[in-house]
């Protein structure tokens, strides 16, 4: 211990050495972690750089910028006068300091606008007042509250140079932004503040390699993309949403709700620098304390996450290029054979005749609809893929989704707004693409998707592509050479180009240019998609959207995409899901056993074992990769996958509670320890293992050729899931056997998990005799509740048509570990 201490403190002087060496490798630059990016665009150099007014020097941190702001920066804003009231709370005017600007076009004056919505919820924009910019269609509002009342409070430093927010109840500053640091111009606006602590959370849509952000100056840059995930690369979704567990463990969370393609970059100070090129900075705060209660002011805001069908907590089976519907039955025969449980076949793009949307192969596919009324009659689901493109080059008269919508004049259109936007996916020829930010869109939508209901008899919809995806770098003929196509400055994304793969920013749609909307496409489709599934089905909904923004969740699940079939990807599938419940989408998962690529017999074994835990547990796999299907690798790989989702389909009472929980008061379902040990340091960076709720512990295998897992236990009673005895371990980390058959998952004491019996669906395990597992804290106490109502009805929550239980159990006399076990496990049989 002492030699450790030692350790810490000459790594502290050498790192001091290092901070004035750099000092004076660098005269009168500021401290590099304090570094921000004068030129965050590719090629920087001396010259470019001291043209800006900016130091260029190399020495520091590896990953510092070489050229940043100085001590003394020329740029930003001054605040001008004193602050008006407003309804809500106050704004004041800010003028541009100097005429020195880094990408044209800067706007001189802007607001900056405070609103106290709620007493946990601010929100604070940045504006012109002169001009109405685009500003996302997701009205945040709320009932207003004094400043007394809020908890927090909002000032300008003395001399107003900086604009500052804390919690009233600790004094910690949560947001410190310095007006010298701020740029507000037509396409390029950036705002920087420090962040009290380093555990930070959140920003999506990436593959991040930890929960816990790494703030070595890393850039995230964010704008819908249709690209398998690779680190630091964005992809599917939009979600500008950080969590941030202060020194203290109180936690606050920051949305900034702007939809333009954007990037943020987290420096070791820490701070954050937020760079947009479109919209305004229009941020919410949120108070917490705890991270529960952030995510449940977050959604409070965004939308509430939908409440899933029972159904859709089965395990799913997918994939791309059955090819047939032999192949297909083929696959079902095998997992009926093993017994291995499974509620809903998805039919990806094959299923299609030329890939053409509302149509089903009639030769490889023949007597689809039946089979998928057999699968329904023996209890299961059916989900249907949708692309967002429809093909122009039918013959006329013969394809009715083209001719229809170009009737009603429902594509996304050119720069001129009048001629559609023609690329090249999946159908033969070239394809429109339907704007879902039209309302004309959603009534075509809706009834083609009305009228396919009798063709397929689906129970969901998947909607796949729609960043939306096209092959081409924009749309035909290529893009014009223009400041919206091609802006000063793009933010950190893959190729550095708006228009790669997905259409030019000057195409049109309802709601103005790509340029503001494009992040918007696969949202603006979850919503109507939702409504016309229930108005399909009569039953509560099923969408599953690739592409997601903030308030998604109100509709629709999401998977993590085209992952791959290795190791690497079985851990980053945990760090997914517990930022997409932080995004309030807490339906979510990934393809098990990975989707690009073979996988191979443990990788698939091990991700089975996993998978059972994801939210949403589908097993999908791309064309032409050899079978994956649990049923494939023979008896002992079915064996044990039918045993671990036996485990889940035991516990789904608990987990549809937790779903319950989550759609009436927000909130996670699936949880990082961090989230419920708060206070425990160790939590924060740990992403190997997590819970459902707050009771429930999956520690699962994520290496190759390994046997055990070492398994953090934060402090609580906890008690092995298989051999119901509880551990000795506390704030400890622990070596646990996991055989091939056997992923390690642990009960926390003092909560009563429901249960029943499982069965191969959950229309048959819903029948099933209840159980109660009974896990008991120290003191002899837990509780725990169960939602139960029918499974699919649409409102059995605002009607009041369910049932709910409350349990608390008091120890008053006896042995824990025997109540445990008695609590446990009798029920159940
Ligand atoms: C891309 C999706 O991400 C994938 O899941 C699907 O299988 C293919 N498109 C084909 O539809």
């Amino acid at each position: 211990m002492r030699s450790l201490w030692f350790l810490a403190v000459v790594l502290a002087a050498l790192g001091g050495c290092r901070g004035s060496e750099q000092a004076a490798q660098c005269p009168g630059a500021v401290a590099v972690q304090k570094r921000i990016d004068c030129h965050p665009q590719p090629g920087a150099s001396r010259e470019a750089c001291e043209a800006r007014g900016c130091v260029w020097c190399s020495a520091g941190a590896s990953n510092a910028p070489w050229c940043f702001f100085p001590e003394d920066s020329p740029y930003g804003y001054a605040r001008s006068g004193s602050a008006q009231q407003t309804d809500k709370g106050w704004r004041v005017t800010l003028n541009k300091r100097q005429a020195l600007s880094l990408f044209g076009n800067d706007i001189s004056p802007i607001v900056l606008e405070v609103e106290f919505q709620t007493k946990d919820r601010l929100r604070f924009r940045l504006y012109d007042p002169n001009k109405q910019r685009f500003e996302v269609p997701l009205k945040i509002d709320g009932p207003g509250v004094t400043a007394e009342e809020a908890n927090y409070e909002v000032e300008f430093s003395d001399d107003s140079s900086r604009f500052r927010i804390k919690r009233k109840s600790t004094g910690t500053v949560l947001w410190d932004s310095p007006l010298v640091d701020l740029f507000f111009s037509n396409q390029f606006l950036e705002i920087t503040t420090t962040v009290p602590s380093t555990s930070v959370y959140g920003f999506g849509e990436h593959e991040h390699p930890t929960f816990k952000h790494n703030m070595d100056f890393v850039t995230y840059g964010m704008y819908a993309r249709d690209q398998p995930p690779t680190s630091f690369a964005n992809l599917y979704g939009v979600h500008p949403f950080y969590m941030c567990v202060e020194p203290d463990s109180n936690a606050h969370g920051v949305l900034l709700l702007n939809a333009n393609a954007q990037d943020v970059t987290l420096s070791p100070n820490p701070s954050l620098t937020f760079r947009t090129i479109g919209g305004i900075l229009d941020f919410y705060l949120f108070m917490g304390p705890t991270p529960e209660n952030v995510v449940q002011q977050y959604t409070e805001a965004i939308g509430r996450p939908h409440m899933p069908a029972y159904w859709s907590l089965g395990f799913q089976l997918s994939r791309y290029g059955y090819n047939s519907l032999d192949a297909l039955k083929a696959t079902v025969d095998r997992m009926k054979h093993y017994d291995i449980p499974y509620d809903v076949q998805h039919y990806d793009i094959d299923y299609m005749e030329r890939h053409l949307d509302f149509t089903y192969d009639k030769v490889n596919f023949a007597g689809l609809p039946e089979f998928m009324k057999e699968l329904k009659k023996n209890g299961k689901h059916n989900v249907v893929i949708l692309d967002p493109f429809v093909t122009k080059d039918e013959e006329p008269g013969t394809y009715r989704p083209y001719e229809l919508g170009q009737e009603m004049g429902v594509w996304v259109n050119n720069s001129d707004g009048v001629t559609p936007a023609l690329g090249q996916i999946w159908p033969p020829g070239y394809s429109v693409f339907p704007d879902f930010t039209n309302p004309r869109t959603v009534e075509w939508w809706t009834t083609l998707c009305l009228e396919f209901k009798d063709v397929l008899d689906y129970d969901g919809i998947w909607i796949d592509m729609n960043e939306p995806a096209n092959f081409m770098r924009g749309q035909l003929p290529g893009c014009a050479d223009t400041e919206i196509n091609n802006p000063p400055y793009t933010p950190s994304i893959t190729d550095r180009s708006l228009a790669e793969k997905t259409l030019c920013p000057d195409s049109k749609t309802y709601l103005g240019d790509h340029y503001n909307t494009h992040s918007l496409f696969g949202w603006s489709q979850t919503e109507p998609t939702f409504n016309v599934v229930q108005q399909a089905t009569g039953k509560r909904a099923f969408v599953l959207a690739r592409s997601t923004f903030v308030g998604s969740g109100k509709h629709g699940g999401h998977w993590l995409g085209d992952n791959f079939s290795l190791w690497k990807d079985l851990h980053h599938s945990i760090i997914g899901i517990l930022e997409f419940n932080l995004f309030g989408i807490p339906y979510v998962g990934a393809d098990i056993c990975g989707f690009n690529y073979n996988t191979t017999y443990e990788l698939c074994l091990r991700w089975m074992q996993l998978g059972s835990f994801y939210p949403f547990s589908r097993n999908h796999n791309s064309i032409e990769n050899i079978e994956q299907d649990p049923a494939v690798f023979g008896d002992t790989f079915a064996e044990i996958s039918r045993d671990t989702l036996r485990i889940r389909y035991s516990l789904l009472p608990y987990l549809y509670t937790l779903f319950y929980e989550s759609h009436v008061y927000g909130g996670t379902v699936v949880r990082s320890l961090m989230h419920e040990f708060t206070s425990d340091q160790e939590t924060h960076g740990i992403d190997t293992a997590f819970l459902w709720g707050p009771a429930f512990m999956i520690a699962p295998v994520l290496e190759e050729a390994t046997r055990s897992v070492s398994v953090y236990f934060p402090e609580a009673q906890w008690f092995d899931y298989y051999t119901v005895l509880p551990s000795a371990w506390k704030k400890t980390y622990t070596t646990v056997s996991a055989p091939l058959n056997k992923i390690p998952l642990y009960i926390r004491g003092g909560y009563i998990l429901p249960q029943q019996a499982p069965a191969t669906t959950t229309t048959e395990s819903r029948l099933n005799p209840f159980g109660l597992i009974i896990a008991l804290d120290e003191e002899g106490q837990a509780s725990g509740s169960l939602f139960w109502d029918d499974g699919d009805s649409i409102d059995t929550i605002e009607k009041e048509n369910y049932f709910l239980a409350k349990y608390t159990f008091s120890n008053v006399s006896g042995n824990i570990q025997d109540t445990y076990l008695h609590g446990g496990r009798c029920n159940l049989v």
